[in-house]
């Protein structure tokens, strides 16, 4: 199953977008994983730029999650939402349709205790809204700080290793017919 994974952060030292490159290293053989990471290259959203052809980097983003078999996406929380970053990418992904029926994980990941856990249940609820299939089992929120992952980017607490690869377990049963 091939796994397109997308982190809500422009951050070079993000921590969602470290975590979606050990969750790589976790998944189960049965999921490959390709990373975008072209957030930075979306221009703001408006209805009147969501024109044929669209700009080169919303065309690739449709092409890359058409192609998916299932989306990951991992998100931080600013202000108990998804950062505005991530809701433009969503903007630019809902007139074409591309995320209808996909089975998708949504997870958030920040230092506080909650694990950014409002800003997984608006990205989840704004998912469900544009006919995505959000897959329950494979949801996570991850209390994480830099300290969490060592210098080579892998999780330290072994709860959390187990807690990412159940959360990639379902997501792999949620692709298999
Ligand atoms: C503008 C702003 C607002 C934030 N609001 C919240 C918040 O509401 N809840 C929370 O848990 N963390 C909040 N944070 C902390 C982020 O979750 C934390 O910086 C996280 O590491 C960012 O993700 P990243 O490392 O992937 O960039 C906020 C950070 C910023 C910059």
């Amino acid at each position: 199953m091939r796994v397109l994974t997308l982190a809500g952060s422009l951050r070079a030292g993000s921590l969602n977008a470290r975590l979606l490159r050990e969750a790589a290293r976790l998944a189960p053989p049965d999921l490959s994983f390709e990373a975008w990471e072209r957030l930075d290259e979306l221009p703001h959203f408006s209805p009147e730029r969501d024109i044929d052809p669209p700009p080169e980097p919303v065309a690739d983003l449709r092409r890359r999650i058409q192609t998916a078999e299932a989306l990951l996406f991992c998100t931080p929380e600013y202000i108990h939402a998804m950062p505005a970053v991530l809701k433009n990418l969503l903007e630019w992904v809902v007139s074409s349709g591309v995320c209808v029926g996909k089975p998708v994980a949504a997870w958030s990941a920040s230092p506080s205790p909650e694990g950014g856990a409002k800003a997984q249940a608006s990205l989840a609820h704004t998912l469900e809204v544009m006919s995505a299939r959000v897959v329950p089992e494979a949801s996570l929120c991850l209390t994480l700080a830099a300290s969490s992952l060592d210098a080579d980017g892998r999780l330290a607490d072994p709860a959390q290793v187990a807690r990412v690869e159940a959360a990639l377990r379902a997501l792999a049963a949620a692709g298999t017919p």
